[in-house]
């Protein structure tokens, strides 16, 4: 089969195509014919050696992906990496069925992005209809989910992006208030759009971003970490948080799964319906073939994807 292959650490161009062997398959697993898999930031560093859990070398990067089952059944699912590839193996727990009339593109691109934002906003954060949400990094992937969700919530949405394009594919998923964050100092903005204040930020980015945002928030707002997209981890003054009742929350998928797992299978049930209802649709802003991998690792890692990277097979 061929494959996207990582056969030293390092930045995407490291990453190409090769012939591999079909990989084998054990109790308990099931063999993708993989049609689409989509990019995220953890691909990137994983290729690069920078991710909390290491691959061992040489492997196939990958981790989201929709295909075909050996008996013909259309399944969506996430592994750790092997996902661009034309076949991977995976656990039989690892995949679900790809609702009808829901294409491969799609599928493949909905899981990690709407998933992380839908138990954010459902379970971390409980958005309420009429609350004002800020969202940064609201043109990638888990913030263009974000603003979409948060809109079918009944939430008014601030997007703040880096440039008029994600702005505008923001808009076209329902934020109200566009910031561009290059354009001036973010606090100031954010004062000014939201002269109330906001009820609740979400930060997949982090670096510089984060403390502008949660200065936006008003008594008793919650903000809620998600990634550090920005290379930065920030560091928050603590009296913000003690001088207005702040809640500082914190969502990580495993810790989640492992620890809410009621919350979880609703969570997910819910967003189910909300793909197949056209709700919770995920924005495709590039597609790629397999042997670009590359090119499509590294639109991500420059932070220019808009909404989600995909490399289509088949
Ligand atoms: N906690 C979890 O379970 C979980 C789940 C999924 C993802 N994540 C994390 O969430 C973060 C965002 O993921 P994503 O899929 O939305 O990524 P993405 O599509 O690449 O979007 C990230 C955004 O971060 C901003 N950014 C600023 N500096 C950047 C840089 N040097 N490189 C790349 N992006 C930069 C960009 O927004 P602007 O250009 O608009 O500033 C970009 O649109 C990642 O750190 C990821 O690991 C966490």
């Amino acid at each position: 089969m061929r494959a996207a292959v990582c056969r030293s650490y390092g930045p995407p161009s490291v990453v190409a195509v090769e012939e591999l062997p079909s990989p084998t398959v054990g109790p308990g697993e099931v063999r993708v014919r993989v049609q689409a898999a989509a990019v995220n930031f953890p691909d990137v560093l994983i290729v690069a050696d920078q991710y909390q859990m290491k691959a061992e070398l040489p492997f196939v990067p990958g981790s989201e992906f929709a295909g075909v089952l050996d008996d013909g059944r259309r399944v969506f699912g996430s592994t750790f990496v092997g996902a661009f590839a034309e076949e991977v193996v995976v656990a039989e727990g690892a995949v679900t069925p790809i609702p009808d009339g829901v294409d491969d593109v799609t599928a493949a691109a909905f899981g990690v992005a709407h998933r992380t934002a839908w138990h954010v906003l459902r379970s971390v954060t409980s958005l309420q209809d009429g609350e004002e949400l800020v969202v940064l990094g609201a043109g990638g992937g888990v913030g263009l989910a974000a603003v979409q969700l948060g809109a079918v919530l009944g939430a008014r949405v601030t997007a703040v992006a880096s440039s008029a394009e994600k702005l505008a594919a923001a808009e076209s998923l329902g934020a109200a208030v566009l910031i561009d964050h290059t354009a001036g100092d973010l606090r100031s903005a954010l004062r000014e759009r939201l002269p109330e204040g906001s009820d609740v930020v979400v930060d997949p980015v982090g670096g510089a971003l984060a403390e502008p945002a949660l200065r936006s928030l008003r008594y008793g707002g919650r903000f809620v970490t998600v990634g550090y997209a920005g290379g930065e981890i920030p560091r928050i003054p603590l009296n913000l948080v003690m001088l207005k009742g702040i809640q500082l929350l914190g969502f990580q998928f495993l810790t989640f799964a492992l620890n809410e797992p009621e919350a979880l299978a609703r969570n997910e049930a819910e967003l189910l319906e909300l793909l197949v209802a056209g709700k919770a649709v995920p924005h495709v802003g590039a597609t790629f073939p397999l042997e670009e991998t590359a090119a499509a690792l590294q639109l991500v890692a420059d932070g220019q994807a808009i909404g989600k990277v995909v490399v289509t097979l088949g």
